[in-house]
């Protein structure tokens, strides 16, 4: 019989959302089960666990991950933020306003990874990041979000009810906001 090891466990704090946890967790346990499983923050989708569709999709420290595929215990100390933290209180994110006002979802299952996606793909924007669509030489602060710039972006973020020609232009907004 093989001998089957104990899991390794791990301490790491995290701020989650803008509340401090200390966790002691396996140390196989990604992001997303953390979130899910442990905090029962159910927001992010676990869409395929492979890292293929975004709705996973949080914001580790400001910048866009898939969290089916960021194990926890490599992101001690970090700032995480969740569909759940995106709004300020009452006030929604103006990309959840955005998504309303263009009906830009229809069974809502990528919405949060959209949205956490859309939001840290803004601030890559706003760092100007180019993108595979950016055409060469643009100084940072040139660069101007078209469709074509949006849909490159956010191809990670998969949408099975197809509501794309509403997403873009949902983000289109809150980019010009
Ligand atoms: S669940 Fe993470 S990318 Fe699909
Ligand atoms: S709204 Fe249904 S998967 Fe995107």
């Amino acid at each position: 019989m093989p001998r089957i090891e104990p899991p390794v466990l791990a301490d790491i704090s995290l701020r989650i959302n803008g509340s401090d946890h200390e966790l002691t967790i396996d140390t196989r346990t990604s992001l997303l089960d953390l979130l899910r499983e442990h905090l029962d923050l159910t927001g992010a989708k676990k869409g395929c666990d492979h890292g293929q569709c975004g709705a996973c999709t949080i914001l580790i420290d400001g910048r866009r991950a898939n969290a089916c595929l960021a194990l926890a215990v490599a992101h001690d100390g970090a700032e995480i933020v969740s569909i759940e933290g995106l709004a300020d209180g009452e006030e929604l994110h103006p990309l959840q306003r955005a998504f309303i006002e263009h009906d830009a979802f229809q069974c809502g299952y990528c919405t949060p990874g959209q949205l956490c996606s859309a939001t840290g793909m803004l601030a890559e924007v706003r760092d100007g990041w180019p993108s595979a669509v950016t055409p060469a030489g643009l100084t940072e602060g040139s660069l101007e979000l078209s469709d074509e710039e949006i849909r490159e972006r956010m191809n990670g973020n998969l949408c099975r009810c197809g509501a794309y020609a509403n997403i873009v232009p949902a983000i289109a907004e809150a980019a010009g906001q």
